[in-house]
């Protein structure tokens, strides 16, 4: 009799960056001959692809993990691997004992020496660096919108964050290596490509003949494969935004007219203390240039409220920042306190009740900002990548370049990529509808 073929089940948390190792995962593990299940009970390994940014996103995994032990088959091997498996190392171990594996976001690649040794608990949290990219195998078919990651870690050390000590510092992989990559995802039905990276537009490979390759010569190479209809990147550092970058938003009509570029806080004094250490009249200034090279640019952002010793002052100029530039399809986050960062230990913290307060306000503020620009795209025809149906069945959803969704009535072989109407709009997602009637 053939042995049951093994099952896995994982579940990501966090960033775009976590979605694909979640990818990259998954195809790993059924190229090992294990098949995905949705189910928990079902399942002889589970995942948790773990994100550590705010202690929210950390208490989440390990009250998941508590639920998982109790549904879990008792044969079954469960763990994490990720940016929690990093922060919490072995004390994991203590915190969950029969844990079987806790693995690093550079080293999930050696998930499958715990099938070949399952009575052994598995730790790694080692920063390899760009190793894993080699190791895992290419996927077989790509998803419509690839995201390619081109650089890992981060060597801005913002006082708040976290990720420079998960992922480590910033390493960008080989140009050939990217460009490879994202031939394959062209030939496997890629039709946008997404450039990956914490701080993506600080990518720099210098290869052995001294040649240095930048975001901008990506973005060059990629938009002349004729499948590539779309071009973005996410997540940009300010400074970084160099003008070869900038020129390309002006010379390279796939790349999209929307750009990721947080703020995080419109006081210089907070930036300060953050270290991001750009002056805002910078800031405004590379957004008005790439204004001049894309007209309809759109901008998001993160913000943080709340960082210690943050005034109502230094909060009004959060709020004047995010009405000044418009920012679209951003967030905003209450400052969590973070190990192995310096603010954590910084004077003035701020209390809950008014991060909170703070938050509801800044978020009434882009709310009514997306709105706006949502209802100002109705009679607007916008180019737009299909998502695939809605959980009715009765509408398909679309993307624009903006990165809306557009909702249209469901068609038969609808096609990819098209032009779409859009009729109506609220704050959440556009309505559009086919200008063809088949
Ligand atoms: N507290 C709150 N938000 C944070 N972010 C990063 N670290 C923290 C923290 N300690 C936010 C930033 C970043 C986004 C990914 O998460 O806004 O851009
Ligand atoms: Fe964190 Fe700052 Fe680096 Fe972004 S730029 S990953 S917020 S340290």
């Amino acid at each position: 009799m053939q042995p049951k073929q093994k099952k896995f089940f994982i579940q990501t948390f966090g960033c775009q960056m976590n979605v694909y190792d979640g990818w990259r995962i998954a195809a790993m593990l059924t190229h090992h001959g294990l098949e995905q299940t949705e189910n928990i009970s079902d399942a002889d390994i589970i995942i948790l692809n773990t994100c550590a940014v705010r202690a929210k996103a950390t208490d989440k995994v390990f009250s998941a993990l508590g639920r998982i032990r109790r549904a879990k088959k008792p044969s079954a091997l469960f763990g994490i691997v990720g940016c929690v498996a990093r922060e919490a190392g072995a004390s994991a171990f203590r915190r969950i004992p029969d844990l079987n594996f806790v693995l690093g976001p550079q080293s999930y690649h050696k998930l499958p020496q715990i099938l070949e040794n399952p009575d052994a608990r598995l730790l790694n949290i080692d920063l390899g660096g760009l190793e894993k990219f080699d190791e895992l195998p290419q996927m077989e078919k790509s998803p419509r919108v690839a995201y390619i990651p081109i650089q890992e870690g981060c060597n801005h050390v913002c006082t708040y964050c976290i990720v420079p000590y998960t992922r480590g510092r910033e390493l960008s992989r080989p140009f050939a290596d990217c460009i490879r990559d994202t031939i394959h995802a062209a030939k496997t039905g890629a039709i946008e490509i997404c450039f990956l990276g914490q701080n993506v537009n600080g990518y720099k490979y210098t290869d052995e003949n001294g040649t240095v390759f930048r975001l901008s010569d990506l973005i060059r190479e990629t938009a002349k494969i004729p499948e590539i209809m779309r071009i973005r990147f996410t997540s940009s550092y300010p400074t970084e935004m160099t003008d070869d970058l900038i020129d390309m938003f002006a010379t390279e009509p796939k790349l999209l007219p929307f750009l990721n570029m947080p703020i995080q806080s419109g006081s210089q004094s907070v930036l300060t203390r953050m270290n991001r250490p750009y002056s805002l009249e910078l800031y405004t200034d590379i957004i008005r240039k790439l204004r001049i090279a894309r007209p309809d640019i759109q901008i998001s952002s993160d913000f943080i409220v709340g960082f210690p010793g943050e005034t109502d002052d230094d909060f009004d100029q959060t709020m004047k920042i995010a009405q000044q530039i418009k920012y679209i399809n951003s967030y905003s986050f209450k400052y969590s306190p973070r190990p192995h960062t310096a603010a954590a230990l910084m004077p003035d913290q701020i209390p809950e009740n008014i991060k909170a307060e703070r938050l509801a306000k800044l978020d009434a503020l882009l709310n009514e900002i997306q709105r706006e620009f949502n209802i100002g795209c109705i009679g607007k025809t916008l180019q737009c990548l299909l998502e695939g149906p809605d959980k009715t069945g009765r509408h398909l959803v679309y993307r624009t370049p903006f990165m809306q969704q557009c909702i249209v009535a469901f068609r038969e072989n609808a096609p990819e990529l098209t032009d779409l109407e859009i009729t109506d709009a609220n704050k959440a997602s556009l309505r559009g509808k086919f200008l063809t009637d088949n």
